[in-house]
């Protein structure tokens, strides 16, 4: 593969311009490693790509549209915008260039000197660059909640695999801006909408994740995410049964809306040959999390990165297994793909470790991130997080690691990114978000 330069290189103002080589050796315990340079997997070799055999994408690529940036905001120190990014790479696919006349240049930012709380969203030249499909191969794919954080890496996902994608969203926990790379894009379309309303399209393949996923967000309106869930995934399999799609629900355990969900699924296949695959995820963490969401992940990065307490709930002894976003895209794929359709597949890890010690690891990692100049120092003065332990929430499971020996078996699948490599990504994203304002 021709090297591609990774646009965080052009963008950020900490670890890009000062690229220590940092290839992590599981061998030298708090190190820290280059994005673009390839990732050491669980295995010790070092990964250049994610997903099965023929269908693997460059993690270059995929970090090229969630570590770089469409938004701009000025220099504190000057109060001048940067520069536009740097031509994209030479794709291996045709290009399709905007129309000039919406070239962002007519509205150059630095025009708005004395606007200082402005920030300008950039558009790209060229679309990162799509497999060639032959039309035989290419699905008509539909995510739905695609613009949420699981939602926008499957679509990424896809359609760098050269699939035409139509993503179905509310945006009630999704954002425009985790997809804005492929607005206008001819294998991609965005439709704002409600999943509790039926939707007329024709598709090959559904993949259903529209449903608010963080406490927070599905806690704020419970009758809302209840009919999300049923007449939601009610609406979405009477598509799969109109069109004859194969549908993939993303379920999980201990949840109301998603036994519902899993039964309708399930009931759907029974009655009327619906081709169903339900997979339930486990601690999913990664970049495009919501800063606010209260997830483990998001509430220790956030508050290292700006030297807050990092709080735990109750004595920190629960347990979590967490997985990085790569990893379950990958097994949403394999299983969607696969002929196993007879039960529910647990995707997530096995890395099973107390809140505790996930709270100092994060902590850890944003200070070795810090010393190697990835992300910006604490202001002067400002001391480093210390932990805090805060009363125990209600109904917080005591312990969470999947049992995934299905997934092994039926789809051949396992988890190939060590959580620290997952984390350090996902604290470099967050930094990112916190430079630009996104707090
Ligand atoms: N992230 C995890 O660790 C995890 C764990 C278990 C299950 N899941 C499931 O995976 C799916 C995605 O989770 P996520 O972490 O990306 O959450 P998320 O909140 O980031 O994404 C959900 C998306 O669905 C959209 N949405 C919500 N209600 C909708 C509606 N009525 N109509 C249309 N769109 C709607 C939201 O705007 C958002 O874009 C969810 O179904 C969730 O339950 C995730």
């Amino acid at each position: 593969m021709d090297s591609i330069p990774s646009p965080i290189n052009a963008g950020m103002r900490y670890s890009p311009r000062n690229p220590t080589s940092r290839i992590r050796d599981p061998s030298q315990a708090g190190s820290v490693r280059s994005i673009g340079s390839g990732t050491v997997g669980r295995d010790g070799q070092v990964m250049y790509g994610v997903g099965g055999h023929g269908d693997e994408v460059p993690i270059e690529l995929l970090q090229s549209v969630y570590l770089s940036s469409n938004a701009m905001s000025p220099n504190p120190d000057t109060g001048a915008f940067p520069m536009p990014a740097s031509p994209q790479p030479e794709s291996v696919a045709p290009v399709h260039h905007r129309s000039h006349s919406l070239s962002s240049d007519r509205f150059s930012p630095n025009s708005v000197l004395d606007w200082p709380s402005a920030v300008s969203f950039t558009t790209r030249t060229t679309y990162p660059p799509v497999r060639r499909l032959a039309r035989a191969q290419k699905k008509r794919i539909l995510v739905t909640g695609g613009a949420g954080f699981v939602g926008s890496h499957l679509v990424d996902r896809l359609m760098f695999l050269g699939h035409d994608v139509v993503v179905l969203d509310n945006f009630f926990s999704g954002s425009k801006c985790t997809l804005s790379h492929w607005v206008g894009h001819p294998n991609f379309e965005l439709v704002r909408g409600d999943v509790v309303e039926p939707l007329l399209i024709e598709v090959d393949q559904i993949y259903h994740l529209a449903c608010p996923a963080s406490p927070k967000a599905y806690q704020l309106n419970a009758v809302k995410t209840l009919k999300t869930s049923f007449i939601g995934t009610q609406n979405m399999l009477g598509l799969a049964k109109r069109t004859k799609a194969r549908f993939l629900l993303s379920s999980t355990c201990y949840d109301e809306g998603k036994r519902v969900a899993e039964a309708l699924t399930y009931g759907y296949a029974r009655q009327d040959g619906v081709d169903v695959r339900v997979a339930r995820i486990f601690n999913c963490f990664g970049p495009r999390m919501s800063l606010d969401d209260g997830r483990l992940v998001s509430n220790f990065a956030v508050a290292a990165l700006k030297g807050e307490p990092l709080q735990i709930y109750g004595d920190g002894q629960a347990t979590r297994s967490l997985m990085f976003v790569h990893d379950l895209i990958t097994g949403l794929i394999a299983l969607m793909d696969s002929s196993y359709s007879e039960g529910p597949v647990n995707i997530g890890t096995v890395d099973e470790g107390t809140v505790l010690s996930w709270a100092e690891e994060i902590l850890s990692l944003v200070k070795e991130l810090r010393a190697a100049g990835s992300i910006a120092p604490l202001p002067l003065g400002q001391l480093e997080s210390t932990i805090e332990f805060v009363p125990a929430v209600v109904d917080d499971p005591p312990r969470r690691k999947p049992d995934i020996s299905r997934a092994k078996e039926q789809l051949g699948w396992e988890p190939k990114w060590p959580v620290r490599a997952g984390l350090e990504e996902t604290i470099l994203y967050f930094a990112r978000q916190l430079e630009e304002g996104q707090n």
